[in-house]
């Protein structure tokens, strides 16, 4: 994507958005769902897989190491090739901006005797990848470089060896990387968090048939998985994305006049910790319909324009909400009140430094804030802000939303100095939110 022409866009305030809409396939869950099907034997049938460029580069990545991953009619369907049945890919493998893809697939190639080299874009090329290659190393993964960023070439084995790994940071890619080595080795690896994780990995692979247990232990997870794991190809439905539902929510709350529904999103509670807080900030969101849909609980969600107040939102949410919180911050600038958010060090690593952008872009349109650490401050003025600015995007998909979403409803229009780079996550998105009656300039 980087070396694309940026492409610039402005919102403006906007009329009332209005509508019921679905939004695409949760990423989370469509990258799983992939890798899943390509260590199953037999075939998987993903109905609702999110077609961004991120999750395209995970079914590139499956059908290079010899898992066929394509389309048919409606249905992706990937012929899987057993645990440890992947194949020497002829070409490096382009994972383009996604960390996801990345970290997940060094699980994957540590349990294969094959070699490859994993490239990515400007903003992956500058992701810590060692959170993942020190455990993996651990286990028998080779790393061809001395060195934490793509590009890198990994060698993985049939030998590998079980552990028990404490993870340093709280994230769900380094224990879905560890787990799904786990299944390649001779018997059980162990994860421990100090804080939950969203738990997709888990859930889907106990779906596809492995031995996987959660134990809670001295006010710590303990999540087993048995190693020369067997999985069997299966129906997978992908349910609609929390943390893109997010900016519609969370632009129908700042429109005047707005009402908006999307139907059918994954509401796990390790994914949910937005919807919390705006709820704490006095926002009319409701959670309606409770259903489940392939092994995860999903609802609706209604979202209508409300007067919202400054909050603190502890760090011990931060791993339910880690993508929501640009697009909080851009909400918290309409607050009435300060909104403090602790326990944002995580923030640093994703697509940019979304601390720092996220900050920078709020400065720009004319909102005060305070970054103190891993403490972000965003003084809400309670009415009117201001806009204008043009923001930094750092080839961030999700600080491009973010303040799109703020430019809805700032005096003069917010510019996103580039909206390329949405089409990792959420393509449908501008054509979704002009159906909502939203509307961008160029
Ligand atoms: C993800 C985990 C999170 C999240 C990312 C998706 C996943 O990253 O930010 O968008 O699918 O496991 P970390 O594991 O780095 O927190």
């Amino acid at each position: 994507m980087s070396h694309l022409p940026p492409r610039p866009l402005a919102a403006r305030r906007s009329s009332p958005l209005v509508g019921t809409v679905r939004v695409p396939g949760d990423k989370s869950i469509s990258h799983r769902s992939l890798m899943f099907g390509a260590l199953a034997t037999g075939t998987t049938r993903i109905k609702g897989l999110l077609e961004g460029e991120d999750v395209i580069n995970t079914a590139r990545a499956v059908t290079a190491l010899g898992a066929l991953a394509e389309k048919q009619g409606d249905t992706w369907i990937v012929k899987g090739r057993g645990v440890g049945g992947l194949s020497e890919p002829l070409a490096p493998i382009d994972f383009g901006n996604s960390g996801t893809g990345t970290r997940l697939m060094m699980g994957v190639i540590a349990g294969q005797p094959i070699t490859v080299t994993m490239t990515g874009d400007a903003s992956l090329s500058k992701r810590p990848m060692r959170r993942v290659i020190g455990p993996l190393k651990q286990m028998g993964l080779q790393i061809a470089e001395d060195r934490e960023t793509l590009p890198l070439t990994l060698t993985g084995t049939d030998q590998l060896l079980p552990i028990v790994y404490e993870l340093p940071v709280p994230s769900a890619q380094v224990k879905s990387a560890i787990l799904l080595a786990g299944l390649h080795a001779a018997g059980e690896t162990t994860v421990i968090e100090k804080e939950a994780t969203r738990d997709h990995t888990e859930r889907m692979l106990h779906f596809f048939g492995a031995e996987i247990r959660t134990e809670q232990k001295d006010g710590k997870t303990h999540i087993t998985v048995k190693g020369d794991a067997e999985l069997t190809g299966r129906d997978v439905t992908v349910p609609g994305d929390p943390s893109s539902a997010a900016f519609l929510v969370c632009a129908a709350l700042l429109v005047p006049g707005s009402d908006v529904t999307v139907e059918g999103v994954l509401v796990n509670e390790t994914r949910t910790g937005l919807y919390t807080t705006l709820q704490e900030m006095g926002a009319d969101v409701t959670l309606t319909n409770p259903r489940e849909e392939g092994g995860e609980p999903i609802a609706d969600i209604r979202a209508r324009f409300s007067k919202l107040k400054g909050v603190i939102v502890p760090a011990e949410r931060a791993p339910s909400m880690i993508d929501e919180y640009p697009v909080l911050a851009a909400v918290a600038a309409f607050a009435a009140g300060d909104t403090v958010m602790h326990g944002l060090a995580e923030l640093k690593v994703k697509e940019s430094d979304r601390l720092a952008a996220t900050a920078a872009g709020l400065e720009v349109n004319g909102v005060r804030t305070a970054v103190e650490g891993d403490t972000l401050t965003v003084h809400g003025t309670g009415g009117a802000v201001s806009g204008g600015g043009t923001v930094a995007t750092h080839l961030d998909h999700r600080i491009a939303m973010a303040f799109l979403t703020m430019g809805l409803a700032t005096e003069h229009p917010v510019t996103v100095d580039d909206t390329a780079m949405i089409a990792t996550s959420f393509p449908e998105y501008l054509g979704l939110m002009e159906q909502l009656g939203a509307s961008f300039q160029t």
